[in-house]
């Protein structure tokens, strides 16, 4: 299958720069989202952020035309024509379900399905999704269009050709990729998880506050301290990894999620999407 058309689903935090990378790449990119809002937001963040990159002189003003003119943002799921769906919409099984399934019913049953979960089961969404065989986690990280690893989580029902070409396609976006196989936050997401919970924990014990922990952190070498990493990222976002994390694991007591990021979830100090985490933006 040649891979012409990405559509990428939710235009949030991940799914703007991964359709920045996509369209930068060559590919027409759809980028998809139900609310018209973080569409405007994510197009402004987009040509934006090209914009700065011809400042540089990083690429021409050519490319930055073409990649605009590559790219279609849409509310209407019936337009999600593509051969290859990268989905990064909220961190719900059930959500991302519905989604692909919908995607299903009106693509060909070659298009692949790809996740950006960052916790959840690439196996258990595809066992309930028609040809489970195409359906793949492609994780990328944040910020997509800087960061060059990809995640790809491969499961029992892909053929080495579809990974192949998840490798590929990878490579064709000037990202590095690492397979990787689907268990609870693949690698990074695992290997991270007590980077942010440790110090959530010395907060809850009132042992350092959120700057003091931060700026310790990043003196030894780390490029950000876990609570500003946790404003990039999303603490909406942060906190169902972790929660997905702990039960997928049955719950060991060293990975128990914080009840100060639940706290700031519910009242909706999310990071710098909402202007406010740990730190105000
Ligand atoms: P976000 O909250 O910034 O954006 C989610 C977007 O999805 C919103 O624009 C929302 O309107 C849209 N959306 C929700 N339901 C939808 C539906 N049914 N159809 C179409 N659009 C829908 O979320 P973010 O941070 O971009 O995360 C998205 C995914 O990427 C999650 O699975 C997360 O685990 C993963 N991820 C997040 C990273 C991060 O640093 N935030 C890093 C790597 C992966």
């Amino acid at each position: 299958m040649t891979i012409q058309t990405i559509c990428v689903c939710g235009a949030g935090t991940m799914g703007s720069g991964i359709a920045q990378v996509a369209a930068t790449a060559g590919f027409t990119t759809l980028l998809y989202d139900v609310n018209a809002d973080m569409l405007q937001k994510a197009k402004a963040g987009i040509e934006g952020s090209l914009q700065k990159l011809v400042s540089k002189e990083k690429i021409t003003p050519d490319q930055q035309q073409q990649t605009i003119g590559r790219l279609r943002y849409i509310t209407d799921i019936n337009q999600c024509i593509a051969e290859v769906f990268i989905e990064a919409i909220v961190e719900k099984m059930e959500v991302k379900l519905s989604l692909f399934n919908q995607l299903a019913g009106i693509n060909t049953p070659e298009t692949i399905f790809a996740s950006n979960t960052s916790s959840l089961s690439i196996t258990r969404l595809a066992a309930q999704i028609s040809h489970p065989e195409r359906v793949v986690g492609l994780h990328f990280f944040n910020p997509a269009p800087l960061m060059k690893l990809v995640e790809v989580v491969k499961t029992e029902f892909n053929t080495t050709a579809t990974i192949t070409q998840m490798e590929a396609l990878v490579n064709t976006m000037q990202k590095t990729p690492v397979v990787c196989k689907d268990s609870p936050g693949f690698i990074v997401n695992r290997v991270a998880r007590p980077y942010y919970i440790e110090a959530l924990r010395l907060a809850e014990e009132g042992l350092a506050d959120f700057a003091q922990i931060d700026e310790l952190m990043e003196s030894t070498g780390f490029k950000m301290g876990p609570f500003a990493l946790m404003d990039l990222i999303g603490n909406d976002i942060n906190y169902a990894v972790s929660c997905s994390v702990y039960e997928q694991l049955q719950q060991p007591e060293r990975l128990k999620p914080s009840y100060i990021q639940e706290e700031k979830v519910k009242k909706g100090e999310l990071g710098r999407k909402s202007g406010k985490g740990y730190y105000n933006y």
